[in-house]
């Protein structure tokens, strides 16, 4: 098994702590594991510059950063992403790595490999905010065509791990057992749900029209979407 594990801020707190956790449930002991740690640099938050969209993610300023993320995430079976809750959202760090993701929503150019693989979002707060953040990193992998997202969000009544009792370390853990269980048996069979194929499928009729964006259209007609194949299908 192969795994991407994204932490949303660069310190080791309960979210990163939960994180490696899972990682350890999951290895059966010859998983290969990449790992990483946002931000990929605090000065390189996504600028906005469209480059991605409109002519490609090769010329994203901050492409040197961003595409070894996208490549570890395309060759993992499952991606595992932590933010802590920070004023009810999630870090601006992990917000600005999905933000160079934008291309690769289902609305421009979903990347196939995407449409196969098993998304497991985490996020702490001290007392509220988590589960909503957690849903939003889980939205952010649904654009994306992930189908099976699994979602662990804990209110931790503490500032770091250290502070957390063992009471809800013991709730965590139990909670993770569960997880990384379910998420195993999701390895090689998710598939997208009824809605993710119906907007998909609405899409791909938006693009058959798409005079505005050559990029984009040229992705979608050059995977053959614009006629019958669709991304979650074997070829
Ligand atoms: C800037 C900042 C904002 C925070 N906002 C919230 C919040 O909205 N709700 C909450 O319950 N806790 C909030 N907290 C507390 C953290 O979410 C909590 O301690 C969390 O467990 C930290 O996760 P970590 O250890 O993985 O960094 C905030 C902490 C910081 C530093």
């Amino acid at each position: 098994m192969e795994m991407t594990i994204i932490h949303g801020q660069a310190h080791k707190g309960s979210g990163w702590h939960m994180t490696r956790s899972i990682a350890k449930a999951l290895d059966d002991g010859n998983a290969i594991i990449h790992e990483f740690s946002l931000p990929v640099d605090a000065d390189k938050f996504c600028i906005g510059c469209y480059n991605c969209i409109l002519r490609g993610c090769e010329f994203c300023p901050h492409r040197d950063r961003i595409q070894p993320i996208v490549q570890a995430m395309e060759s993992s079976d499952i991606i595992i992403m932590d933010s802590p809750t920070y004023c009810m959202e999630m870090s601006g760090a992990l917000k600005s790595f999905f933000d160079h993701l934008g291309y690769m929503w289902i609305s421009h150019r979903p990347n196939k490999a995407m449409f196969r693989k098993v998304g497991i979002v985490v996020s702490t707060a001290a007392g509220a905010g988590a589960r909503g953040v957690t849903k939003s990193m889980a939205r952010q992998l649904f654009w994306m065509g992930v189908p099976k997202v699994y979602r662990l969000s804990m209110n931790v009544s503490a500032a770091k791990w250290e502070d957390v009792t063992d009471k809800v370390r013991a709730e965590i853990d139990e909670r993770i057992s569960a997880i990384a269980g379910k998420a195993r048996g999701s390895v090689n069979t998710a598939k997208p749900g009824l809605k993710q194929k119906v907007l998909f499928n609405m899409i791909a009729r938006m693009h058959r029209g798409n005079t505005w964006n050559p990029v984009d259209r040229n992705h979608w007609e050059s995977m053959g979407w614009l006629d019958k194949a669709k991304p979650w299908n074997a070829s």
